[in-house]
């Protein structure tokens, strides 16, 4: 049975292609799904790709997501440097979780540079644009 994986993306990411083309490109988020998408299925992983502005949302995506999915694969974006909530849910997982950052959080505001799901990161795939969420795929 192949593996599921659930690609979890949160605020703004929506907007990818019309926000701060400086740190997050100019191509939009439609774009970043058929990435995804073409690497999952190259790689025979069942994939589905989850986005939220809503951080009650994704907690409870994860949630649902524990007794379903073999590993997580998460850009909390804003949500990163502020969410006890989601890094608590996260624990209760018991696959990999590969956090995934577009930018280089390590070289921009300090309030960047806390991110509670680090705490229970298996890896971290951070700067390298969209091209991070295909590496954090090959690292499962
Ligand atoms: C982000 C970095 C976060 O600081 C920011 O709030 C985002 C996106 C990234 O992918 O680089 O929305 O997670």
């Amino acid at each position: 049975m192949s593996k599921k994986v659930l690609v979890i993306n949160g605020p703004n990411l929506n907007m990818l292609g019309r926000r701060e083309k400086d740190f997050y490109g100019s191509e939009n988020y439609e774009y970043l799904c058929d990435i995804i998408n073409k690497k999952a299925k190259e790689l025979g992983y069942n994939v589905e790709i989850y986005q939220s502005n809503s951080e009650g949302s994704i907690i409870t995506k994860i949630q649902q997501a524990l007794d379903e999915f073999d590993d997580i694969i998460i850009n909390p974006a804003a949500y990163t440097h502020t969410s006890v909530g989601i890094l608590d849910a996260l624990k209760m997982f018991k696959g990999k979780i590969i956090e995934v950052h577009i930018s280089d959080i390590s070289e921009r505001e300090e309030f960047r540079k806390l991110s509670y799901v680090s705490y229970v990161a298996t890896d971290r795939v951070i700067g390298k644009g969209l091209n991070g969420y295909l590496i954090a795929l090959d690292l499962l």
